[in-house]
């Protein structure tokens, strides 16, 4: 990217700020409480599933992983990209092609052998970055039950 350098590591809890940050930028959306619980849980998911990506220090795109267990009767060996984001002043420049290569090079390693992701159909952005990663349509269908009508 550039001149700039971009470093790719493990998220740590010390990011939950940074992450809060570009939500709001992105999604416009204020939810400390939300990342705090998401970050929380992401230190009992192996290292390398939940990344940052940093340019001088500053982090300006994530992305958040992991490995099943069985629930929903889903093998261990399927990983699940759970959310990723980039700050948008940063986008379209590979930030997250490379967290998401990062990513999938560790799923790899420790034996992942399909990965999931679940995007609303009109996001547009995240569609066409799933596409350009090689993600096709999966085998599941969602369902959904709305509770309040
Ligand atoms: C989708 C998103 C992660 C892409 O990040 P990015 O760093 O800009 O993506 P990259 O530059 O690595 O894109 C890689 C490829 O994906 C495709 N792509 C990415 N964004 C795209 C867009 N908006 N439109 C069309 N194609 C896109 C392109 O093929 C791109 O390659 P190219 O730039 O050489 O054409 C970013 O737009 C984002 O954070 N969106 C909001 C996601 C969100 O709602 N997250 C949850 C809350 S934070």
């Amino acid at each position: 990217m550039g001149e700039k350098k971009v470093k790719i590591r493990s998220l740590t809890s010390k990011d939950l700020p940074a992450i809060i940050e570009i939500d709001r930028k992105v999604l416009g959306l204020n939810r400390p409480e939300y990342w705090k619980r998401k970050i929380e849980l992401s230190e009992f998911r192996p290292p390398l599933a939940s990344l940052v990506a940093e340019i001088d220090g500053k982090v300006i795109g994530f992305i958040l992983g992991d490995v099943s267990g069985w629930e929903f009767g889903v093998p261990d060996n399927t990983g699940v990209i759970e959310t990723v984001g980039v700050h948008p002043e940063f986008q379209r420049k590979g930030i997250a092609r490379l967290l998401a290569e990062e990513l999938i090079r560790s799923f790899r390693l420790n034996g992942v052998q399909t990965i999931n992701t679940l995007v609303k159909w009109n996001d547009w952005d995240l569609l066409q970055f799933f596409h350009a990663l090689g993600f096709k349509r999966g085998h599941r269908i969602n369902l959904e039950l709305d509770l309040t009508g």
